[in-house]
């Protein structure tokens, strides 16, 4: 640190006065967006557009850390087809010009994930309409946002070795509808549809080098991966969500590394994308759960940064007010605490560890300038 006053500052401080937090800040904090940027590296977090547009501190303290927000939910079919036959892009595009207003990046998720689907689809879905459908969902949504996002997580959650299929693939909607061709298939469509757009398989469960079905999952990853590179098929990224476990030690080393430099070797650039904590069951008060997530992400982090691959940082909101653990791991006492601020917006010991781990990142080169489609 050298004692620079940043943008982030300015903007934290008074986002935090405007709601009477004025001591929180005892010493200067320094953006994560420009730390990243820096280091080659692109720093964001998902959140949906209310939450930007209803709640300004919390809209200040996005804008003053983030290059990029990735859409957390208003991309997803539940969103976007309410009917068969319509698209409605309201939501989205509110986050979208919310974000372009302040020349910040989007980041597109999801276009073919098992959840979040109307139920209209489960109807609809058969092996005569899965092509159609979703030649339609992607060419329509990519295409609406041509050269304005950057990346894509075209296909998410497509590995699932517990489903039993010796190339490990989820037995998704779609898998049984077109069998494996439908994940060729997104990559082609997404392509097509913005040439210029970095193209990403996303999943869950990749990180830890002492769970079993984490490391049948890297292998089931990687050899999906070699196989759609040897077809052909644009994809351009792996992006690993890294959901971290509060109650689990931090058992990433070797295995990770090699897993990282697999992916690296078959020509993709890795993004971490949808980084936070599960503290659900982690029985220590608020204190010790913030100093145990402070170290999660410091060793995680200094492990996947060292990979010059990974291209992207982004956390999966960015403060406790706003998280996906209300829906998927809440506590008993409703404390989820899985991000860097509090719900007070205030920096917690997650934010000094992410700060610390992006100044001692390596540098990569700077990521080329957007071109847009
Ligand atoms: O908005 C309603 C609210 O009005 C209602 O009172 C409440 C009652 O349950 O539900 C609210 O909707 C919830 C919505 O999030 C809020 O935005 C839904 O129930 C809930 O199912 C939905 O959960 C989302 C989940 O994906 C399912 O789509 C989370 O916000 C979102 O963070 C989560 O994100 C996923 C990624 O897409 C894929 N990877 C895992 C990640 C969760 O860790």
């Amino acid at each position: 640190m050298n004692g620079r006053w940043t943008r982030r500052d300015t903007v934290l401080a008074g986002a935090l006065a405007s709601i009477g937090v004025g001591p929180a800040l005892a010493a200067p904090l320094y953006s994560f967006r420009d730390l990243a940027a820096e280091k080659g590296l692109i720093f964001g977090c998902a959140t949906d557009p209310e939450h930007l547009e209803q709640d300004l501190p919390f809209a200040a303290l996005v804008q003053s850390e983030c290059a990029q927000v990735t859409a957390e939910n208003v991309l997803k079919w539940l969103i976007v087809r309410p009917t068969p036959t319509g698209f409605d892009f309201t939501r989205a595009d509110r986050l979208a010009g919310w974000l372009a207003a302040r020349g910040m990046g989007l980041y597109g998720h999801c276009l073919v994930w098992h959840e979040a689907l109307p139920s209209w689809l489960a109807e609809r879905l058969s092996s005569a309409s899965a092509e159609g459908l979703l030649q339609e969902h992607i060419s329509t949504v990519v295409g609406h946002y041509r050269g304005r996002v950057r990346a894509w997580d075209v296909v998410i959650e497509a590995v699932e070795n517990a489903d039993g299929r010796a190339d490990g693939l989820r037995r998704s909607p779609w898998l049984n509808a077109m069998g494996p061709d439908y994940i060729a298939e997104s990559f082609h469509l997404a392509h097509a549809a913005d040439p210029h757009a970095h193209l990403a398989l996303a999943d869950y469960g990749l990180e830890y080098d002492d769970i079993p079905w984490m490391l049948d999952k890297r292998q089931a990853i990687v050899r999906l991966i070699r196989a759609l590179r040897s077809q052909g098929v644009p994809i351009h990224a792996l992006n690993l969500q890294s959901h971290l476990l509060g109650d689990h030690p931090p058992a990433f080393g070797q295995g990770l590394r090699a897993f990282l430099q697999d992916v690296a070797d078959l020509g993709l650039e890795i993004y971490i994308g949808e980084l936070d904590l599960d503290d659900q069951n982690v029985s220590a008060n608020a204190e010790g759960r913030d100093r145990a997530a402070a170290d999660i992400f410091a060793r995680y982090l200094d492990v996947v940064l060292e990979q010059p691959a990974v291209k992207m940082l982004s956390t999966w909101g960015l403060s406790d007010r706003y998280t996906a653990k209300t829906y998927i791991a809440p506590r008993p006492d409703g404390d989820m605490r899985p991000l860097p601020f509090d719900r007070d917006l205030r920096p917690k010991r997650a934010s000094t560890a992410i700060q610390a781990a992006l100044e001692r990142a390596p540098k990569r080169p700077p990521l080329a300038p957007f071109r847009g489609g």
